[in-house]
């Protein structure tokens, strides 16, 4: 059965949709996985990413995103149909099969608050944070690893997708106000992990938009490394380069080195998925 691995910080734009949309698109086209990414955050930036505007309009317009998902949880309709809201094959990277997406929606944006009133109200707390577990129950065999990108906060869409998830990964880029924001994801998820009875296993840190020639980033990693309270900072690192930015732009590309550029980032994207898959592999049921 595919195991969930959900990618969270509190700090915004430490690159976590940039690093989901790489581990699946690696995981696929390098080791050969089948993934599926789903996109949590009402931004749709891991969803245009991958289908761009166009197409995305077009499933918006049709309900087929996350946002009917949890609209049907709370409105009692039943309009979420997986087998057509689930994009097979998305990768815009023509050498790379095997990744599908469930997308979001700016609709998301609304629907927020409501959720959140239904999970204050006792009787409906855990149906409000299982909803997308729920969902993902029957597509699990499917996959090898399920991806889920999280907004920038453990609202309530965050939280359902911790609570979907084995295992979580940390992007941080390695200067003072990222790494802040470590120590207060893991007591969240610690004490969500308890809320829900379910563990939620802390697969890694994961270093990004490293510069090697910056002395800040250099003594960052070697503290983040030393500090007792992280389980696992992973080897490999993520360093910051045009290419990696400008892959955000969804237009066709032949191959993942095409994609990600030739200084370095292919072999870092490479080996980070490596890890992530033996790290997954080595600590999830
Ligand atoms: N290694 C990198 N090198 C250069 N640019 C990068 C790198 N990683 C991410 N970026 C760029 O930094 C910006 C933020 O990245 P991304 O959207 O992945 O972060 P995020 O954590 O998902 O943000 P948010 O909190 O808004 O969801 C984007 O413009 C992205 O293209
Ligand atoms: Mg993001």
């Amino acid at each position: 059965m595919g195991r969930v691995i959900a990618v969270i910080s509190l700090k915004g734009g430490v690159g976590k949709t940039t690093l989901t949309a790489g581990l699946g698109e690696f995981m696929a086209g390098e080791f050969g996985k089948k993934i599926l990414l789903v996109d949590l955050d009402a931004q749709t930036n891991l969803t245009t990413m991958m289908i761009g505007q166009e197409r995305w309009l077009a499933l918006n317009e049709k309900g087929w995103t996350v946002a009917s998902l949890f609209g049907d949880a709370l409105d009692g309709t039943d309009q979420f149909d997986p087998e057509t809201a689930v994009q097979v094959d998305v990768s815009p990277v023509r050498s790379v099969s095997g990744v599908d997406l469930l997308p979001s929606s700016l609709d998301l944006i609304e629907l927020q608050e409501e959720l959140s009133a239904r999970r204050v109200r006792v009787d409906d707390h855990a149906a409000a944070i299982d909803i997308l577990g729920t969902a993902l129950r029957p597509l699990r065999d499917r996959y090898d690893l399920i991806l889920v990108d999280c907004p920038p906060n453990v609202g309530p869409f965050s939280l359902n997708g911790l609570a979907a998830a084995d295992g979580y990964l940390i992007p941080t880029i390695p200067d003072v106000l990222s790494t802040y924001a470590i120590p207060h994801i893991q007591t969240q998820v610690a004490d969500f992990a308890g809320e829900i009875a379910h563990p939620i296993v802390e697969l890694g840190v994961v270093i990004t938009k490293f510069r090697a020639s910056s002395r800040l980033h250099q003594e960052t990693v070697r503290r983040l490394r030393r500090d007792p309270s992280i389980q696992n900072v992973l080897p490999g690192y993520l360093h910051e380069g045009n290419a990696i930015g400008a892959a955000a732009e969804f237009r066709p590309y032949t191959s993942l080195r095409q994609k990600y550029g030739s200084h370095g980032h292919f072999d870092q994207f490479r080996q980070l998925a490596r890890e992530v898959l033996w790290e997954a592999d080595a600590k999830l049921a």
